[in-house]
C-alpha cells in the first residue's frame, strides 16, 4: 500500500516536469514581449501564464519542504548517515536540491514583485525575463540528469 510519503514524493517528482513547462513559458514569453517591445502587458496571457508558473513553483516549495522532512532522502539522510558521509546523489536530494530550489523560487517571488510594481510593459517584460530566466536557470543546473539518463 502507498503510504503518504509515497503519494508526496510522486507528487513532486511529476511536478518538475509542469513547473518547468510552465516556467520555461513563462520566461520565453517574458523575453520575446521585451525583445519585440510589445506595448501591453496583457491580463488575458502575459499576467497569467507568469502568475501561474509562481503559483506552481511556490506549490513545488511546499511539497519539497514536507517530502524533505519526511523523506528518508531529505533531513532523515543527513541525521542519520551525517553530511560529510553523503555521497554525491544523496547530498544532491538532502542538500543542493532544496537550497537551490528555494533560492530559485525566492528569484521567481521577487522578479513577480517586481514586475507588480513597474508600470510600463517593457519593464514588466524585463524583471520577468531576468528574475525568472535566473531561477530557471538555478533549477535546471541542479536537477539529477545524471541519475535520470546516466
Ligand atoms: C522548483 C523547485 C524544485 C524542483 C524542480 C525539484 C526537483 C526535484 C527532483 C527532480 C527530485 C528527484 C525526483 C526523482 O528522482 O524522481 C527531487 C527530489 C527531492 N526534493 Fe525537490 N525540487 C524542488 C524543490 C524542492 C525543495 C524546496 C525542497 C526542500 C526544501 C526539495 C526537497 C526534495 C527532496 C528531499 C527530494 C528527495 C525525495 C525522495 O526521493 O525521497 N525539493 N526534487
Amino acid at each position: 500500500m502507498k503510504t503518504i510519503q509515497d503519494i508526496l514524493t510522486s507528487a513532486h517528482s511529476v511536478l518538475v516536469y509542469i513547473v518547468l513547462i510552465v516556467l520555461i513559458l513563462a520566461f520565453l514569453n517574458a523575453v520575446s514581449g521585451w525583445l519585440s517591445k510589445r506595448e501591453k502587458f496583457e491580463m488575458s496571457k502575459d499576467l497569467r501564464i507568469s502568475l501561474f508558473a509562481l503559483i506552481l513553483s511556490h506549490i513545488q516549495l511546499l511539497l519539497g519542504l514536507i517530502v524533505y522532512f519526511i523523506s528518508s532522502n531529505g533531513l532523515n539522510a543527513i541525521t542519520s548517515i551525517g553530511i560529510g558521509n553523503l555521497n554525491s546523489a544523496a547530498r544532491l536530494m538532502a542538500l543542493e536540491n532544496p537550497t537551490t530550489n528555494i533560492i530559485a523560487i525566492v528569484l521567481i517571488t521577487i522578479g513577480w514583485s517586481k514586475h507588480n510594481r513597474k508600470e510600463t510593459a517593457e519593464a514588466k517584460f524585463k524583471m520577468i525575463s531576468l528574475y525568472y530566466g535566473l531561477g530557471l536557470l538555478l533549477i535546471l543546473r541542479r536537477l539529477p540528469w545524471s541519475q535520470w539518463f546516466g
